[in-house]
Parts: structure tokens; C-alpha cells; sequence
């Protein structure tokens, strides 16, 4: 059989922070990962195991001390052109519409005008924002807001996204449609995307929406457990799921408590 052919791939990446004095605090040892093509795959781990750290380093945006990362074939030194982040806070620019917002990251990229508007306006009908097009952040719930997080993200059209705890700010319900409306979009082709990461505190969630759910454990950070799920994304229930959120909420508290 063909091996699969990673879209990112980290290899023995190590990572320490310098905190408050000069002393270097090792944050993520020896990580092993890769996401392949088609596939979501979940982050799990205690509050500073090092879940953002590691997707941060993916997106760029912070290098790592040690190890390699490879994103769709290119070593990443410096922001990638082939990933987008969205964050818990939305993180969304409050002097600019709804528009501007999503259209930074293509203004950025350079594009011309009628390419900027063409490509904003289409994502912004995809997450269901054209009626709010020229309001601004402050005017909207936060449901909306995060779904110009979205928008701004896909825009660009990136090959992986990466989502850091995208939901969990949200109300449960206005959370869900939200998570549905991307699946929607991923399965149905109608964004570029190919993978995403998703990093979360919810066992639930992880296992509805994963492939592939990776447990990281702290001090310093180290995936210890990856799940995949086996049952197909369109024919996952909360019942049928229970045993693997059971599964794996038992080994994350296991391994909580080995290094409490
Ligand atoms: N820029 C930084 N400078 C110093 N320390 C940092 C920096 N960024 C992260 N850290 C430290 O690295 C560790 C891992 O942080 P990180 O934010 O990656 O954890 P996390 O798993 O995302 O946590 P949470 O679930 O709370 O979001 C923490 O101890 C944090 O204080
Ligand atoms: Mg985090």
C-alpha cells in the first residue's frame, strides 16, 4: 500500500520559554506529529500542556528550539502562507467592518481590488454574514463574531486550519451550528481547506468532529496517545460515541494524575 503523504509533519520538535527570571522552562519535548491530507485531528490536554504552543509553531509564528516542521512540502521559518489560526478571543481588528476584516489577510497577500472583493464576498455569503458585511465586531453577538474569525481565516484560502479552542467561548447551541456549518463546508469541498487541527477541553467534541484524537501531557508537553476514531464523521451520535469520549476522558485523567 501507497504510504501517506503527511501535510505537516513535526519532527523531534523541542520547545522552552524563558519564565521571569532567566531560567528555561521546557514546554514541549521530543514531538513527534503530522496531520495528513483529508483529516481532522484534535489536541487534548490540561490548561499549559502546550496545545497553542504547538500550533503556533505549525502557523509560524514562533519557532521552535529544536526539531523540524514540515507544511505541504516547505519547511516553516516565519509565518506560513498555507495555514490560518482562529482563536478562542476572535482576535478580530474593532476599527474595521465586517468586510476589512475578512479581507485583511488577502489585502495583505496583495491581491488585486476586484479579486479582494470577489473572494471576501464569497466567504462571507458561505458563513452566513452578508447582511453584516459593513457592521463592525462591536454590533455583533458572539457567535457572529466568531464567524468572521472563520471567514478572515478562510479567506485566504489555507490548506490547514488551525483552531484554537474556537468554540469554547461560544453558548453550547450557537457553538454547535457553528461547528456544523464548517464541517458542512469542509465535506462538501466548498472551502480549500484540506485538514485541520483543533485544539479543545471538550472529549466530546474531539471525538465527534476527529480522525484522529492526540493526547498531550504536561510538564514539559509530550503526546502520549493517539485515538483514531473509527466510526464514520456522518454516522457519529452521542451514543454511539460515548465509549470512545469514556476512553479517552479515562487515559487523560490517568495521565493527569502521573504528572499532578
Ligand atoms: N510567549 C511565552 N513566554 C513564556 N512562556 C510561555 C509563552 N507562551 C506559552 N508559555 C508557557 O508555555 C506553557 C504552555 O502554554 P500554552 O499556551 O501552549 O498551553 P495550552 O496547552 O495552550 O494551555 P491552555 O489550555 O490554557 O490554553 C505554559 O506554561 C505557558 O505559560
Ligand atoms: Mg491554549
Amino acid at each position: 500500500m501507497k504510504k501517506r503523504h503527511p501535510l505537516v509533519e513535526m519532527k523531534n520538535v523541542s520547545k522552552s520559554f524563558c519564565k521571569g527570571s532567566k531560567q528555561s522552562i521546557p514546554v514541549l519535548e521530543h514531538i513527534n506529529f503530522e496531520v495528513y491530507d483529508n483529516e481532522v485531528v484534535s489536541l487534548l490536554g490540561r490548561s499549559g500542556s502546550g496545545k497553542s504552543t504547538l500550533i503556533r509553531m505549525i502557523s509560524g509564528l514562533i519557532d521552535p528550539d529544536f526539531g523540524s516542521i514540515v507544511c505541504n512540502d516547505l519547511p516553516v521559518n516565519g509565518p506560513c502562507r498555507d495555514t490560518s489560526m482562529v482563536f478562542q478571543s476572535f482576535a478580530l481588528f474593532p476599527w474595521l467592518t465586517v468586510f476589512n476584516n475578512v479581507a485583511f489577510g488577502l489585502q495583505a497577500a496583495g491581491l488585486n481590488r476586484e479579486e479582494i472583493e470577489r473572494r471576501t464576498m464569497r466567504m462571507i455569503e458561505l458563513i452566513g454574514l452578508t447582511e453584516y458585511a459593513n457592521a463592525y465586531p462591536k454590533e455583533l453577538s458572539g457567535g457572529m463574531r466568531q464567524r468572521v474569525g472563520f471567514a478572515r481565516a478562510l479567506a485566504i484560502e489555507p490548506k490547514l486550519m488551525l483552531l484554537d479552542e474556537p468554540f469554547s467561548a461560544l453558548d453550547v447551541f450557537t457553538g454547535q451550528k457553528l461547528r456544523q456549518d464548517l464541517m458542512d463546508l469542509w465535506e462538501q469541498r466548498k472551502i480549500a481547506t484540506r485538514s485541520m487541527i483543533l485544539v479543545t477541553h471538550s472529549v466530546e467534541e474531539a471525538v465527534m468532529l476527529s480522525d484522529r484524537v492526540c493526547l498531550l501531557t504536561s510538564d514539559p508537553g509530550t503526546i502520549t496517545d493517539i485515538f483514531t476514531i473509527d466510526i464514520p464523521r456522518a454516522e457519529r451520535t452521542r451514543d454511539n460515541t460515548q465509549a470512545w469520549v469514556n476512553r479517552i476522558r479515562d487515559t487523560l485523567n490517568e495521565k493527569i494524575a502521573m504528572t499532578a
